[in-house]
Protein backbone atom coordinates (compact mmCIF):
# COMPACT_ATOMS: atom_id res chain seq x y z
CA UNK A 1 0.00 0.00 0.00
CA UNK A 2 2.77 2.11 1.04
CA UNK A 3 4.20 1.72 -2.25
CA UNK A 4 1.51 2.48 -4.41
CA UNK A 5 1.45 5.40 -2.29
CA UNK A 6 4.94 6.70 -2.81
CA UNK A 7 4.65 5.99 -6.46
CA UNK A 8 1.39 7.80 -6.92
CA UNK A 9 3.06 11.22 -5.05
CA UNK A 10 5.68 10.80 -7.49
CA UNK A 11 4.01 10.61 -10.36
CA UNK A 12 2.15 13.61 -9.05
CA UNK A 13 5.22 15.49 -8.62
CA UNK A 14 6.39 14.50 -11.90
CA UNK A 15 3.44 15.76 -13.48
CA UNK A 16 3.37 19.04 -11.69
CA UNK A 17 6.75 19.57 -12.44
CA UNK A 18 6.05 19.44 -16.07
CA UNK A 19 3.48 21.77 -16.09
CA UNK A 20 6.06 24.15 -14.16
CA UNK A 21 7.77 23.90 -17.70
CA UNK A 22 4.81 25.33 -19.89
CA UNK A 23 4.65 28.63 -20.77
CA UNK A 24 1.46 30.34 -20.84
CA UNK A 25 -0.35 30.99 -24.04
CA UNK A 26 1.26 34.16 -26.09
CA UNK A 27 4.11 34.47 -23.75
CA UNK A 28 6.89 36.64 -25.40
CA UNK A 29 9.87 33.43 -26.66
CA UNK A 30 12.53 32.77 -24.33
CA UNK A 31 15.13 30.42 -22.85
CA UNK A 32 13.44 26.96 -21.84
CA UNK A 33 11.89 26.84 -18.38
CA UNK A 34 13.18 24.11 -15.57
CA UNK A 35 10.75 23.36 -12.58
CA UNK A 36 10.88 25.93 -9.65
CA UNK A 37 13.82 27.66 -10.69
CA UNK A 38 12.54 28.64 -14.31
CA UNK A 39 15.46 30.33 -16.57
CA UNK A 40 16.76 31.42 -13.66
CA UNK A 41 20.08 29.51 -14.00
CA UNK A 42 20.51 30.37 -17.71
CA UNK A 43 19.99 34.21 -17.20
CA UNK A 44 22.78 33.76 -14.31
CA UNK A 45 25.28 32.63 -16.28
CA UNK A 46 24.29 35.05 -19.65
CA UNK A 47 24.85 38.00 -16.30
CA UNK A 48 28.42 36.41 -15.12
CA UNK A 49 29.37 36.30 -18.66
CA UNK A 50 28.33 39.54 -19.59
CA UNK A 51 28.41 41.44 -16.70
CA UNK A 52 25.10 43.56 -16.47
CA UNK A 53 21.76 42.44 -16.99
CA UNK A 54 20.99 44.81 -19.34
CA UNK A 55 23.85 43.31 -21.56
CA UNK A 56 22.24 39.95 -20.71
CA UNK A 57 18.79 40.61 -21.78
CA UNK A 58 20.39 42.46 -24.56
CA UNK A 59 21.80 39.07 -25.55
CA UNK A 60 18.85 37.41 -25.15
CA UNK A 61 16.83 39.89 -27.50
CA UNK A 62 19.49 39.50 -30.11
CA UNK A 63 18.76 35.75 -29.87
CA UNK A 64 14.94 36.08 -29.67
CA UNK A 65 13.83 39.12 -30.49
CA UNK A 66 12.83 42.55 -29.16
CA UNK A 67 10.49 40.92 -26.29
CA UNK A 68 11.88 38.30 -24.60
CA UNK A 69 9.86 36.08 -22.18
CA UNK A 70 11.83 34.31 -19.32
CA UNK A 71 11.11 33.06 -15.69
CA UNK A 72 13.18 33.49 -12.60
CA UNK A 73 11.67 31.33 -9.72
CA UNK A 74 7.95 32.39 -9.80
CA UNK A 75 8.88 35.61 -11.42
CA UNK A 76 7.44 36.42 -15.08
CA UNK A 77 9.08 39.11 -16.83
CA UNK A 78 9.34 40.30 -19.89
CA UNK A 79 12.41 42.35 -21.27
CA UNK A 80 12.04 44.99 -23.81
CA UNK A 81 15.19 45.80 -26.22
CA UNK A 82 15.17 48.35 -28.74
CA UNK A 83 14.77 52.10 -29.38
CA UNK A 84 11.14 51.70 -30.73
CA UNK A 85 10.10 48.74 -28.39
CA UNK A 86 11.23 50.79 -25.23
CA UNK A 87 9.45 54.17 -26.79
CA UNK A 88 6.30 51.74 -26.86
CA UNK A 89 6.45 50.44 -23.69
CA UNK A 90 6.46 53.72 -21.60
CA UNK A 91 3.67 55.49 -23.97
CA UNK A 92 1.28 52.58 -24.03
CA UNK A 93 -2.00 53.32 -21.44
CA UNK A 94 -2.13 49.87 -21.14
CA UNK A 95 1.42 48.98 -19.97
CA UNK A 96 1.34 52.13 -17.70
CA UNK A 97 0.59 49.77 -14.33
CA UNK A 98 3.34 48.43 -11.71
CA UNK A 99 4.30 44.77 -10.50
CA UNK A 100 2.60 43.52 -7.19
CA UNK A 101 4.43 41.03 -4.75
CA UNK A 102 6.23 41.00 -1.73
CA UNK A 103 9.43 42.48 -2.92
CA UNK A 104 7.51 45.53 -4.01
CA UNK A 105 5.14 46.09 -0.53
CA UNK A 106 8.30 44.61 2.06
CA UNK A 107 9.43 48.25 1.50
CA UNK A 108 6.24 49.68 2.49
CA UNK A 109 5.23 47.82 5.38
CA UNK A 110 3.35 44.65 3.23
CA UNK A 111 0.83 47.33 1.51
CA UNK A 112 0.41 48.92 -1.89
CA UNK A 113 1.52 52.28 -1.29
CA UNK A 114 3.80 55.59 -2.34
CA UNK A 115 4.15 56.81 -5.68
CA UNK A 116 6.05 54.53 -7.50
CA UNK A 117 4.91 51.11 -7.14
CA UNK A 118 1.11 52.12 -6.99
CA UNK A 119 -1.37 52.16 -10.21
CA UNK A 120 -4.99 53.05 -11.73
CA UNK A 121 -6.92 56.26 -9.71
CA UNK A 122 -4.87 55.93 -6.22
CA UNK A 123 -1.57 56.63 -8.27
CA UNK A 124 -2.97 59.54 -10.55
CA UNK A 125 -3.93 60.86 -7.25
CA UNK A 126 -0.68 60.54 -5.40
CA UNK A 127 1.62 62.15 -8.14
CA UNK A 128 -0.66 65.34 -8.38
CA UNK A 129 -0.61 65.73 -4.48
CA UNK A 130 3.39 65.48 -4.74
CA UNK A 131 3.74 67.81 -7.82
CA UNK A 132 1.32 70.61 -5.93
CA UNK A 133 2.75 70.08 -2.71
CA UNK A 134 6.29 69.90 -3.15
CA UNK A 135 6.39 72.15 -6.23
CA UNK A 136 10.17 72.66 -7.47
CA UNK A 137 10.59 76.00 -7.51
CA UNK A 138 13.92 77.40 -8.32
CA UNK A 139 14.58 79.02 -4.95
CA UNK A 140 13.05 76.00 -3.15
CA UNK A 141 16.00 73.82 -5.54
CA UNK A 142 18.41 76.12 -4.70
CA UNK A 143 17.97 76.55 -1.15
CA UNK A 144 17.83 72.61 -0.52
CA UNK A 145 21.42 72.06 -2.02
CA UNK A 146 23.27 75.33 -1.38
CA UNK A 147 24.03 74.49 2.96
CA UNK A 148 25.09 70.89 1.07
CA UNK A 149 27.15 72.38 -1.74
CA UNK A 150 28.70 74.45 0.97
CA UNK A 151 29.55 71.21 3.06
CA UNK A 152 31.34 69.44 0.34
CA UNK A 153 33.45 72.26 -0.40
CA UNK A 154 34.70 72.78 3.22
CA UNK A 155 35.21 68.98 3.69
CA UNK A 156 37.34 68.76 0.72
CA UNK A 157 39.21 71.74 1.68
CA UNK A 158 39.92 70.50 4.70
CA UNK A 159 41.46 67.18 3.66
CA UNK A 160 43.17 68.96 0.79
CA UNK A 161 44.73 71.07 3.55
CA UNK A 162 45.63 68.05 5.37
CA UNK A 163 47.04 66.31 2.26
CA UNK A 164 49.60 69.40 1.91
CA UNK A 165 47.89 70.95 -0.89
CA UNK A 166 46.15 67.96 -2.74
CA UNK A 167 43.87 65.26 -1.73
CA UNK A 168 43.60 61.49 -3.10
CA UNK A 169 39.15 61.20 -3.04
CA UNK A 170 36.96 58.17 -3.81
CA UNK A 171 34.79 60.10 -6.26
CA UNK A 172 32.31 57.66 -5.64
CA UNK A 173 31.26 58.47 -2.68
CA UNK A 174 30.98 61.77 -3.12
CA UNK A 175 27.87 63.00 -3.81
CA UNK A 176 25.76 60.38 -1.58
CA UNK A 177 24.62 62.21 1.86
CA UNK A 178 24.32 65.55 0.00
CA UNK A 179 21.79 64.76 -2.19
CA UNK A 180 19.89 62.67 0.45
CA UNK A 181 20.22 65.33 2.78
CA UNK A 182 18.86 68.14 0.11
CA UNK A 183 16.12 66.03 -0.63
CA UNK A 184 15.49 65.18 3.02
CA UNK A 185 15.15 68.90 3.55
CA UNK A 186 13.32 69.59 0.60
CA UNK A 187 10.84 67.26 1.68
CA UNK A 188 10.17 68.23 5.73
CA UNK A 189 11.93 71.82 5.75
CA UNK A 190 14.61 73.38 7.69
CA UNK A 191 13.56 72.61 10.83
CA UNK A 192 13.52 68.84 10.77
CA UNK A 193 17.03 68.88 9.18
CA UNK A 194 19.33 65.83 10.25
CA UNK A 195 22.91 66.16 11.28
CA UNK A 196 25.47 64.47 9.20
CA UNK A 197 25.83 61.30 11.31
CA UNK A 198 22.11 60.34 10.65
CA UNK A 199 22.26 60.87 7.41
CA UNK A 200 25.42 59.00 6.77
CA UNK A 201 23.40 56.28 8.59
CA UNK A 202 20.58 56.78 6.72
CA UNK A 203 22.81 56.20 3.69
CA UNK A 204 24.18 53.36 4.43
CA UNK A 205 20.42 51.86 5.17
CA UNK A 206 19.54 53.13 1.65
CA UNK A 207 22.95 51.53 -0.02
CA UNK A 208 22.39 48.37 1.50
CA UNK A 209 18.94 47.81 0.31
CA UNK A 210 19.90 48.80 -3.43
CA UNK A 211 22.93 46.57 -3.06
CA UNK A 212 20.88 43.91 -2.75
CA UNK A 213 18.14 44.89 -5.24
CA UNK A 214 18.43 44.25 -9.03
CA UNK A 215 16.44 46.03 -11.59
CA UNK A 216 14.75 42.80 -12.43
CA UNK A 217 13.88 42.52 -8.36
CA UNK A 218 15.52 41.09 -5.19
CA UNK A 219 16.52 37.28 -5.10
CA UNK A 220 13.03 36.66 -2.27
CA UNK A 221 10.80 38.19 -4.69
CA UNK A 222 11.73 35.61 -7.01
CA UNK A 223 12.19 32.84 -4.43
CA UNK A 224 9.88 34.22 -1.70
CA UNK A 225 10.28 30.98 0.60
CA UNK A 226 14.15 32.13 0.75
CA UNK A 227 12.47 34.57 3.07
CA UNK A 228 12.48 32.32 6.21
CA UNK A 229 15.59 29.91 4.95
CA UNK A 230 18.56 32.86 4.22
CA UNK A 231 16.89 36.45 4.94
CA UNK A 232 20.35 37.86 4.87
CA UNK A 233 21.25 36.48 1.90
CA UNK A 234 18.19 36.99 -0.39
CA UNK A 235 18.17 40.52 0.93
CA UNK A 236 15.01 40.39 2.49
CA UNK A 237 16.52 41.63 5.76
CA UNK A 238 17.56 45.33 4.49
CA UNK A 239 13.97 45.48 3.44
CA UNK A 240 13.18 44.72 6.62
CA UNK A 241 15.38 47.37 8.42
CA UNK A 242 13.28 49.76 6.20
CA UNK A 243 10.65 49.26 9.16
CA UNK A 244 12.94 51.52 11.36
CA UNK A 245 12.95 54.66 9.13
CA UNK A 246 8.43 54.80 9.69
CA UNK A 247 9.17 54.97 13.67
CA UNK A 248 10.61 58.62 12.15
CA UNK A 249 7.08 59.26 11.99
CA UNK A 250 5.16 59.42 15.59
CA UNK A 251 2.98 56.97 15.55
CA UNK A 252 1.82 59.04 19.09
CA UNK A 253 -0.47 60.58 17.40
CA UNK A 254 -2.05 58.20 15.27
CA UNK A 255 -5.71 58.49 16.71
CA UNK A 256 -7.09 55.31 14.34
CA UNK A 257 -7.75 53.72 10.86
CA UNK A 258 -7.34 56.91 8.72
CA UNK A 259 -4.69 59.02 10.77
CA UNK A 260 -2.68 55.40 10.62
CA UNK A 261 -3.42 54.90 6.97
CA UNK A 262 -2.27 58.89 5.86
CA UNK A 263 0.94 58.34 7.94
CA UNK A 264 1.84 55.10 6.03
CA UNK A 265 0.80 56.46 2.57
CA UNK A 266 2.98 59.90 3.34
CA UNK A 267 6.23 58.20 4.72
CA UNK A 268 6.10 55.84 1.66
CA UNK A 269 5.82 58.89 -1.01
CA UNK A 270 8.86 60.08 1.26
CA UNK A 271 10.78 56.67 0.51
CA UNK A 272 10.09 57.03 -2.68
CA UNK A 273 11.28 60.49 -3.58
CA UNK A 274 14.16 59.58 -1.23
CA UNK A 275 15.15 56.41 -3.42
CA UNK A 276 14.52 57.65 -6.71
CA UNK A 277 16.09 60.78 -5.71
CA UNK A 278 19.03 59.52 -4.23
CA UNK A 279 20.20 56.62 -6.55
CA UNK A 280 20.07 58.55 -9.94
CA UNK A 281 21.45 61.78 -8.97
CA UNK A 282 24.08 60.72 -7.08
CA UNK A 283 25.52 58.34 -9.57
CA UNK A 284 25.27 60.53 -12.42
CA UNK A 285 26.56 63.19 -10.64
CA UNK A 286 29.93 60.59 -10.01
CA UNK A 287 29.67 59.58 -13.54
CA UNK A 288 29.84 63.32 -14.79
CA UNK A 289 33.42 63.38 -12.43
CA UNK A 290 34.72 60.31 -14.10
CA UNK A 291 34.01 61.65 -17.54
CA UNK A 292 35.82 65.29 -16.33
CA UNK A 293 38.55 63.30 -15.58
CA UNK A 294 38.98 61.04 -18.54
CA UNK A 295 38.35 63.83 -20.78
CA UNK A 296 40.63 66.87 -19.05
CA UNK A 297 40.41 69.39 -22.34
CA UNK A 298 36.20 69.51 -21.62
CA UNK A 299 37.16 69.96 -17.94
CA UNK A 300 39.41 73.45 -18.18
CA UNK A 301 36.33 74.75 -20.98
CA UNK A 302 34.07 74.20 -18.65
CA UNK A 303 35.81 75.81 -16.04
CA UNK A 304 36.92 78.92 -18.43
CA UNK A 305 33.29 79.13 -18.94
CA UNK A 306 32.29 79.59 -15.44
CA UNK A 307 35.36 81.77 -15.03
CA UNK A 308 34.17 84.04 -17.84
CA UNK A 309 29.80 83.98 -16.86
CA UNK A 310 30.31 83.91 -13.24
CA UNK A 311 33.53 85.85 -12.48
CA UNK A 312 35.54 83.88 -9.65
CA UNK A 313 34.52 85.78 -6.53
CA UNK A 314 31.17 83.97 -5.97
CA UNK A 315 29.40 80.32 -6.69
CA UNK A 316 27.56 79.62 -9.86
CA UNK A 317 23.64 80.38 -9.19
CA UNK A 318 20.78 78.73 -10.93
CA UNK A 319 20.39 81.85 -12.96
CA UNK A 320 24.03 81.27 -14.42
CA UNK A 321 22.47 77.63 -16.05
CA UNK A 322 21.73 79.11 -20.00
CA UNK A 323 25.10 80.24 -20.12
CA UNK A 324 27.00 77.52 -18.72
CA UNK A 325 27.19 75.64 -22.33
CA UNK A 326 29.73 72.76 -21.10
CA UNK A 327 28.15 72.02 -17.76
CA UNK A 328 24.83 71.23 -19.55
CA UNK A 329 27.00 69.38 -21.87
CA UNK A 330 29.04 67.28 -19.88
CA UNK A 331 25.96 66.36 -16.90
CA UNK A 332 23.75 65.53 -20.61
CA UNK A 333 26.70 63.18 -21.45
CA UNK A 334 26.53 61.27 -18.17
CA UNK A 335 22.88 60.90 -18.10
CA UNK A 336 23.29 59.77 -21.76
CA UNK A 337 25.70 56.95 -20.33
CA UNK A 338 23.85 56.15 -17.07
CA UNK A 339 20.18 55.64 -18.66
CA UNK A 340 21.69 54.12 -21.81
CA UNK A 341 23.71 51.58 -19.72
CA UNK A 342 20.55 50.71 -17.68
CA UNK A 343 18.13 50.18 -20.92
CA UNK A 344 20.73 48.45 -23.29
CA UNK A 345 20.80 51.69 -25.77
CA UNK A 346 24.05 53.09 -25.28
CA UNK A 347 23.43 55.47 -28.83
CA UNK A 348 20.69 56.57 -27.82
CA UNK A 349 19.52 60.02 -27.46
CA UNK A 350 17.33 62.63 -25.38
CA UNK A 351 15.27 63.59 -28.50
CA UNK A 352 14.88 59.41 -28.40
CA UNK A 353 13.14 58.84 -25.00
CA UNK A 354 13.89 61.73 -22.70
CA UNK A 355 15.97 60.41 -20.32
CA UNK A 356 13.70 60.66 -17.69
CA UNK A 357 11.42 58.72 -19.00
CA UNK A 358 7.77 59.50 -21.27
CA UNK A 359 4.76 59.06 -20.54
CA UNK A 360 2.33 59.10 -17.47
CA UNK A 361 5.09 57.65 -15.53
CA UNK A 362 7.28 60.23 -16.38
CA UNK A 363 9.58 61.22 -13.69
CA UNK A 364 8.76 63.90 -11.34
CA UNK A 365 12.12 64.99 -10.34
CA UNK A 366 13.37 66.00 -13.52
CA UNK A 367 14.12 69.75 -12.72
CA UNK A 368 14.87 69.25 -9.41
CA UNK A 369 17.39 66.55 -10.28
CA UNK A 370 18.98 68.60 -12.70
CA UNK A 371 19.11 72.05 -10.92
CA UNK A 372 20.89 69.87 -8.15
CA UNK A 373 23.24 68.29 -10.47
CA UNK A 374 24.26 71.69 -11.64
CA UNK A 375 24.51 73.49 -8.42
CA UNK A 376 27.13 70.67 -7.26
CA UNK A 377 28.99 70.22 -10.51
CA UNK A 378 29.60 74.10 -11.23
CA UNK A 379 30.50 75.03 -7.53
CA UNK A 380 33.02 72.16 -6.99
CA UNK A 381 34.47 73.10 -10.51
CA UNK A 382 35.02 76.39 -9.46
CA UNK A 383 36.60 76.14 -6.41
CA UNK A 384 38.74 73.10 -7.50
CA UNK A 385 41.00 71.03 -10.02
CA UNK A 386 40.34 67.45 -10.70
CA UNK A 387 42.75 64.87 -12.31
CA UNK A 388 43.46 61.33 -12.92
CA UNK A 389 45.89 59.98 -10.37
CA UNK A 390 48.03 58.07 -12.94
CA UNK A 391 49.46 55.02 -11.04
CA UNK A 392 45.29 54.42 -10.38
CA UNK A 393 43.49 55.59 -14.07
CA UNK A 394 39.72 55.53 -13.69
CA UNK A 395 37.45 53.28 -15.83
CA UNK A 396 34.03 53.47 -17.03
CA UNK A 397 32.82 49.70 -15.76
CA UNK A 398 29.24 49.80 -15.08
CA UNK A 399 28.06 47.30 -12.37
CA UNK A 400 24.00 46.31 -11.27
CA UNK A 401 22.33 47.60 -8.67
CA UNK A 402 18.87 49.14 -8.75
CA UNK A 403 20.02 51.52 -11.14
CA UNK A 404 23.85 50.38 -12.78
CA UNK A 405 26.66 52.40 -11.59
CA UNK A 406 30.35 52.95 -12.46
CA UNK A 407 32.34 50.93 -9.47
CA UNK A 408 34.97 53.03 -7.29
CA UNK A 409 37.38 55.13 -8.90
CA UNK A 410 39.75 57.26 -7.44
CA UNK A 411 40.50 61.33 -8.41
CA UNK A 412 43.25 63.73 -6.97
CA UNK A 413 41.72 67.18 -6.50
CA UNK A 414 43.56 70.67 -5.48
CA UNK A 415 42.53 73.59 -4.79
CA UNK A 416 42.35 76.10 -7.92
C1 LIG B 1 18.76 62.63 -13.26
C2 LIG B 1 18.14 61.97 -12.33
C3 LIG B 1 16.91 61.15 -12.58
C4 LIG B 1 16.67 60.28 -13.62
C5 LIG B 1 17.58 59.91 -14.78
C6 LIG B 1 15.33 59.75 -13.40
C7 LIG B 1 14.71 58.86 -14.26
C8 LIG B 1 13.41 58.43 -14.10
C9 LIG B 1 12.71 57.62 -15.06
C10 LIG B 1 13.29 57.11 -16.38
C11 LIG B 1 11.47 57.41 -14.57
C12 LIG B 1 10.34 56.62 -15.25
C13 LIG B 1 10.32 55.22 -14.74
C14 LIG B 1 9.18 54.44 -15.35
O1 LIG B 1 8.76 54.70 -16.50
O2 LIG B 1 8.73 53.54 -14.66
C15 LIG B 1 11.39 58.05 -13.26
C16 LIG B 1 10.29 58.01 -12.43
C17 LIG B 1 10.24 58.61 -11.19
N1 LIG B 1 11.18 59.46 -10.65
FE1 LIG B 1 12.96 59.95 -11.47
N2 LIG B 1 14.82 60.28 -12.24
C18 LIG B 1 15.75 61.15 -11.70
C19 LIG B 1 15.61 61.91 -10.55
C20 LIG B 1 14.53 61.88 -9.70
C21 LIG B 1 14.39 62.68 -8.49
C22 LIG B 1 15.41 63.70 -7.98
C23 LIG B 1 13.19 62.32 -7.91
C24 LIG B 1 12.52 62.80 -6.66
C25 LIG B 1 12.75 63.83 -5.98
C26 LIG B 1 12.58 61.32 -8.78
C27 LIG B 1 11.37 60.73 -8.54
C28 LIG B 1 10.74 59.86 -9.40
C29 LIG B 1 9.45 59.24 -9.11
C30 LIG B 1 8.63 59.39 -7.84
C31 LIG B 1 9.14 58.46 -10.23
C32 LIG B 1 7.89 57.59 -10.43
C33 LIG B 1 6.84 58.36 -11.20
C34 LIG B 1 5.59 57.54 -11.45
O3 LIG B 1 5.60 56.33 -11.18
O4 LIG B 1 4.62 58.11 -11.92
N3 LIG B 1 13.42 61.09 -9.85
N4 LIG B 1 12.59 58.69 -13.01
Amino acid sequence: MLTICVFLVLIILIFLAYLDTKKPNNFPPGPKWFPIIGCAWQFHKLQLKTGLIAKASEELALKYGSLVGVRIGCSRIVFVYGLRATQELLTRDDLQNRPDGVFYTSRTWGKRRGLMFVDSEFWREQKQFVLKQIGFSKEKMAHSIGKEVQCIIDDIKREVKDGKGEGLFEMSDLFGVPILSALWTLMVGDEYAKDVKEMEALEVIVKDLFGNTRMIGALFQHFPFLRYICPKYCGYNEYKTVDKMKTTYNSNTTRGFIDSYLHEQLAAIGLDLLFAGYETTSKILSLSFLYLLLHPVIKKKAQEEIDKIVGRNRLPTLDDRPLLYYIEAILLEATRLFVGSALALPRMTVADCNFNGLGKRRCIGESLAKAHMFLICTALLHTFNFEAIPTDPPVVAFRDGFVPSVGPFRGKITLR
